[in-house]
């Protein structure tokens, strides 16, 4: 009965060459769409306007904002030339009413930490003209969320997303809620640029490997940006293309999260039952399928199956594990990275939230940890079909080296996963193409990136 319901579980989430076909093609033809259609409401492949990519030798002290899905951080960034970064950061965390309520409280609340930043934590890093607010500081502001762009330091806020639903923000533009805030506070502090952080991860990757071509971020959301001519963003303005030179590439924030749909997204009755049960619902679909936030609500789904079907903790669901999100996506990473090892002792600590009527055996634990690989694999697959989409975007596969920077928790902390991208471009690709990729870790790509760009881009 067991190996019955792993059958179905694999026969829907395990992806062959054969399942992964019908994604990769819908991702071009997202790609191709997204090119061309003006971005409204949700927008997809969003341009930058970063058409320069730094060489590693560029030098200087630069401020970056850096807001995800988590936290806050506020970086004094030193380029110190050679691909070598110097941060002095400081990070928060927004309260879930800051992140639900009123936009100019939680513009202001930003405005506070880099007034800190500034004149508490970094004032060496600054000329005391810079501390006083004699002198305008420049800020590169990297926001992990959609942003439609219309110049480097320009942007109308789109739906965020991973939690945000700030008020009187959607539409409005994010330099603007910035600047009207740092007024508020009485800080002299400029914004040079907008990036989104996909944008950022590759122009700090390039900072450090010139040869970058793909930004990855994988952690509680999903996205990729990459380098496209200008000549084929259809959806940018001829007049407005035609401004830069024959063969410049502008990097694209692709919004990869809300690409899909059921027409070729593998979606199973557990992505629909996470679907139905989020506060977006229908939004962000290929990321409900692939990223942290929401990785654990799905073994949290299969879980409960198992529980009914009498196959695992006796048939009965254990307290707290019937509530909606209660199986956060690292206790996934726990149970795995134990695995070979895993004994009732350290699988009841891992979900020591739960209160079981009966000891979970060793064989609960086992099941438990196979519906975690399951899902965390297909989630591997999936995040494979971003990178091997924007290698044939590019046409990168003569290239004697195709070089993917990535950054994010759950490729860089939930064990195997790097592996398991791996083993997925080997799916797809085959063993002499996937040789050539190198995945390779970008850090800091919000306050490094933001940095490089609001350098990059001051003149
Ligand atoms: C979400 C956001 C996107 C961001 C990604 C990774 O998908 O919508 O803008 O790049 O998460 O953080």
């Amino acid at each position: 009965m067991t190996d019955a319901l792993f059958q179905n579980l694999e026969r829907d989430f395990l992806l062959s060459k054969e399942k992964l076909a019908p994604i990769v093609s819908g991702f071009a033809n997202e790609y191709k769409h997204g090119l061309k259609t003006p971005s409204r409401g949700l927008a997809t492949m969003i341009p930058s306007f970063v058409t320069k990519l730094p060489k590693g030798n560029e030098t200087g002290s630069f401020l970056s904002l850096d807001l995800g899905g988590t936290n806050l951080r506020i970086s004094a960034v030193e380029l110190l030339g050679n691909g070598q970064v110097r941060v002095l950061e400081l990070k928060q965390s927004p309260s879930q009413e800051l992140k639900t309520g009123a936009g100019a409280a939680f513009f202001d609340w930003i405005a506070d930490a880099v007034k800190e930043l500034i004149t508490v934590k970094a004032p060496h890093l600054f000329t005391e003209a810079q501390v006083r607010g004699e002198v305008t500081l420049s800020l590169g502001v990297c926001w992990s969320f959609p942003v439609d762009q219309s110049a480097v330091d320009r942007g109308v806020i789109l739906r965020m997303g991973k939690g945000f639903t700030l008020q009187e923000t959607e539409g409005h533009d994010l330099a603007d809620m910035f600047q009207q805030a740092f007024e508020r506070k009485s800080l002299n502090v400029k914004v040079r640029a907008i990036l989104n952080d996909t944008v950022g991860t590759l122009v700090a990757h390039a900072y450090s490997n010139p040869k970058a071509r793909i930004g990855l971020i994988y952690a509680t959301g999903i996205n990729s940006a990459y380098p496209e001519k200008v000549e084929a963003i259809e959806k940018m303005d001829s007049a407005v293309r035609n401004k830069y030179p024959p063969g410049t590439e502008m990097l694209i924030n692709a919004e990869i999260d809300i690409f899909g749909n059921e027409s070729y997204l593998p979606l199973t009755k557990y992505d629909l039952a996470l679907d139905a049960s989020h506060n977006q619902p229908k939004f962000q679909i290929y990321e409900k399928m692939v990223s942290g936030a929401y990785l654990g609500e799905l073994v949290r789904l299969i879980a409960i199956d198992f529980i009914k079907a009498d196959l695992l903790f006796g048939g009965v669901v254990p307290e707290g594990l019937e509530e909606l999100w209660s199986f956060p996506t690292a206790y996934m990473s726990a149970l795995e990275a134990e695995a070979d090892s895993l004994n009732r002792e350290k699988g009841m600590e891992i979900l020591s939230n739960f209160h079981f009527l009966h000891m979970p055996t060793l064989q609960d634990m086992a099941i438990l940890t196979r519906i975690c690989r399951i899902v965390a694999t297909r989630s591997a697959y999936l995040a494979s079909v971003a990178i091997a989409s924007l290698i044939q975007q590019q046409q990168l596969l003569d290239q004697p080296e195709i070089v993917v920077g990535i950054t994010g928790s759950t490729y860089e902390f939930y064990p195997h996963m790097a592996d398991r991208l791996r083993c997925a471009l080997r799916e797809w690709f085959g063993a002499d193409v996937t040789d050539k990729i190198k995945l390779e870790i970008a850090r800091d790509g919000g306050s490094i990136g933001g940095a490089l760009i609001a350098m990059l881009c001051r003149d």
